[in-house]
């Protein structure tokens, strides 16, 4: 029998509209009235599944890993910003590129970029006593976008790069934006007509190409100015069997890829964890304990990270009731049987962190935040897949660890000095774009803790 249809199917259009105008409401509300699979429709004779269990989340991105691909809309509209890079490409092209990018991935790599990544915390600090001070709020996930921009143009691509970034940050957020457009409506005109979204699109993606294609002229003439490590592992990469490097084009799709892919998550993870440490007093009140019995009035160190349990578990917490990357999906290539299940060949799969960490199956008060899941000695005997923030399998996220050892970083660096407060009674509200960020930012009221 196949699976029920998800809710907000209507005639002609199928589950486009409620995807597009309530995307988590969509996905909560199939997992709680259908379950673990839903069908869903899109115009153009797209049809699929929502798969809310883990062992479909392993069985699509793990076991059946050869048999699906990045064929999707959604993945379509990102090849426009991030052309043939990590994230979007697929095959034989994409392995190759894995295998020159993965050694500047490295544990130890990423831990030796700690001292940096405080550093440029520390000038967030500043900005911050002087808003404390000025009793002026701010928007904190904005701050924290800009911080994460700063971090993976100094660590990743050069201490040049830094310099342009913020331009450049602002140009990828327009484009994310303007892609989301696209990924839910269909009926865009195609990029090579002449309107103005069109146009404005291909100027700010011109302006991030002139941007990185400058960054890799200076890094290609000083190979050895300061920063820059992954860049310089991409310019000097050599296919193994041909003895080619990397083209122009394919070094430019990288690097706007892990400007893309690097920041922008960061940022959203950091923005929903102060978000929520602002509204759980008791979970702010063990983590600042945890930071000053470990830290006392010492900055924190990368060497600091396995100390720092609770701290850790907090962003763990945030990244499952707001994971920032809240949908994964994939064209099926290759016919795939789940017990009774099929999914048929050029049909799309759906996986859903968002919907899945709170899986009532996998998880007591799914709804409520508690770290407490996360720390050692919980004794769950969840399945592993019913958290997969940074998806699982060949395809997983290159940057996980970057990303945690970045963000304890950084939450230690400032919950030390600061309490950020959401104004009363404020509760941010998730906008499910490429990523998910708070609407409207989060206006925090930045207090110096005593
Ligand atoms: C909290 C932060 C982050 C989250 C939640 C996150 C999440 C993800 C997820 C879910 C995927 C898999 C997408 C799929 O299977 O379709 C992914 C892939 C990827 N991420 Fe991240 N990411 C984060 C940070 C980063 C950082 C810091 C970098 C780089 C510095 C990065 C670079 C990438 C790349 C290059 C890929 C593609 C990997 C491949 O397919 O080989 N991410 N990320």
């Amino acid at each position: 029998m196949p699976a029920p249809l998800a809710p907000g199917h209507l005639p002609l259009i199928g589950n486009l509209y409620s995807m597009r105008t309530a995307p988590l409401a969509t996905l909560t509300r199939a997992l709680r009235e259908n379950g673990d699979v839903s069908r869903v429709e899109f115009p153009g004779g797209h049809r699929g599944h929502f798969l809310f269990h883990p062992d479909h989340v392993r069985a699509v991105l793990v076991d059946h890993a050869k048999q699906v691909s990045k064929d999707t809309p959604g993945f379509s509209a990102l090849r426009l910003l991030l052309g043939n890079g990590l994230v979007t490409s697929d095959g034989a092209f994409w392995l190759r590129q894995r295998r020159i990018a993965q050694p500047a991935f490295h544990r130890a790599k990423i831990f030796a970029l700690g001292a940096r990544m405080v550093e440029l915390t520390k000038r967030t600090a500043e900005e911050w006593t002087v808003a404390a001070k000025a009793g002026a709020p701010i928007d904190v996930a904005e701050s924290m976008m800009r911080l994460t921009l700063r971090v993976v143009a100094d660590t990743m691509l050069g201490q040049d790069v830094e310099r342009d970034a913020a331009g450049v940050g602002r140009a990828i957020t327009y484009l994310l934006h303007a892609l989301n457009q696209r990924i839910v409506r269909p009926w865009a005109p195609p990029v090579s007509w002449p309107t103005p979204g069109n146009k404005r699109f291909m100027e700010a993606r011109d302006n991030v190409g002139r941007v990185v294609d400058e960054a890799i002229a200076r890094k290609r003439a000083k190979p050895d100015s300061p920063g820059g490590e992954f860049l310089r592992m991409l310019i000097e990469a050599r296919d193994e069997e041909s003895g080619e490097a990397m083209t122009d084009q394919q070094l430019r799709d990288e690097v706007v890829t892990i400007f893309g892919a690097g920041h922008e998550t960061t940022a959203n993870l950091l923005a929903w964890t102060w978000s929520w440490l602002s509204q759980m007093p008791d979970v702010r009140r063990r983590m600042h304990a945890e930071l000053d019995a470990v830290l006392g009035d010492r900055d924190a160190t990368a060497e600091d990270y396995p100390k720092l349990p609770y701290t850790r578990a907090v962003l763990a917490e945030s990244l499952r009731l707001t994971p920032v990357v809240w949908l994964i999906s994939r064209r099926v290539e290759q016919e795939i049987t789940l017990g009774d299940l099929t999914l048929p060949a050029r049909s799309l799969a759906f996986l859903s962190p968002y919907a899945t960490h709170r899986h009532p199956t996998f998880w007591d008060n799914p709804e409520g935040f508690d770290p407490g899941r996360f720390l050692e000695g919980a004794g769950s005997t969840r399945p592993t897949l019913a958290y997969f923030p940074f998806g699982a399998g060949p395809r997983k996220c290159i940057g996980d660890t970057f990303a945690l050892v970045e963000a304890t970083l950084v939450l230690a660096t400032l919950a030390r000095r600061f309490e950020p407060e959401l104004p009363p009674g404020m509760l941010p509200v998730p906008e499910p774009v490429i990523t998910m960020r708070p609407r409207g930012g989060l206006p925090m009221r930045v207090r110096l803790r005593s």
